[in-house]
């Protein structure tokens, strides 16, 4: 592998200190083999600058904390190798959520109230007993639940998201998934009138204009297109349902 020195655009802004403005600083950096985004940051901050604010936890591509902005994508910095970038890399925070500083946003405050609107837990009136034999479900079913549950709510999809960055209201691909997975679960008893409430708006499914960059750029491969065709497809049900009983 030929030898590289890497230069980091990376954006600088801390909210605490709003009189020093926003700004771009330059790195130099020789690139280790398999080296990350994330592994080139920590370097960076050991080396050269302990002040650079960014987030991580699990560094192998499951906690979703470390999304940023690499050259322009939302992309994970534990999953992204250096190897495939150019020379050049430029580093932002993520849009839509709130600003931390420097490359660190907010995801929290953000999947918390997503997880409110959708009201994200089983709805159901059966009483729970502990003695009871576990219910069973069947194969294909739960293999679709579990493909929606592998959103690891890095909010990748939401910054890549013409809707969700004028409007600060939308669900986006990760609270369409998110809704997908209980209309799965049999267990689940809302009513389609209870979900269209939530899903049948411009928050909901119908604020999506189909650019689908969330599809493209989900790095757990969730199919967030078949999900939004999901939903879709049973609020146009639940609104056909609607009207011919008017
Ligand atoms: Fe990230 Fe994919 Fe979940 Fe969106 S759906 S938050 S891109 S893992
Ligand atoms: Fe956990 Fe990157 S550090 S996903």
């Amino acid at each position: 592998m030929e030898q590289r020195t890497l230069t980091f655009s990376i954006f600088r802004y801390n909210p605490a200190t709003p009189e020093i403005t926003p700004r771009m600083q330059d790195f130099q950096l020789d690139e280790n083999p398999n080296m990350t985004v994330f592994i080139a940051l920590n370097r960076l901050r050991e080396e050269q600058d302990p002040s650079l604010m960014f987030d991580f936890v699990c560094r192998a591509a499951i906690c979703g904390s470390c999304a940023m902005l690499i050259n322009g994508r939302p992309q994970l910095a534990c999953k992204t190798l250096t190897a495939d970038l150019p020379d050049h890399i430029t580093l932002m925070p993520l849009p839509v959520f709130k600003l931390v500083g420097d490359l660190s946003v907010d995801t929290g405050t953000w999947f918390r109230q997503m997880c409110e609107t959708t009201e994200a837990w089983i709805h159901t009136d059966a009483k729970f007993n502990p003695k009871a034999e576990e219910e069973r479900m069947d194969n294909a079913i739960a293999l679709d639940i579990y493909e929606a549950e592998r959103c690891i709510e890095c909010g990748c999809c939401i910054a890549s998201c013409a809707t969700a960055n004028i409007r600060d209201d939308f669900l986006g691909a990760a609270g369409i998934n998110r809704m997908a997975r209980f209309l799965i679960d049999p267990r689940d008893q809302r009513s389609p009138a209870q979900v269209f409430e939530v899903m049948g708006t411009d928050e909901g499914v119908f604020g999506c204009i189909g650019l689908m960059a969330c599809d493209f750029l989900c790095p757990m491969e969730i199919p967030l297109q078949t999900q939004l065709a999901l939903v879709r497809r049973k609020m146009m049900a639940a609104a056909l349902s609607c009207k011919c009983k008017h």
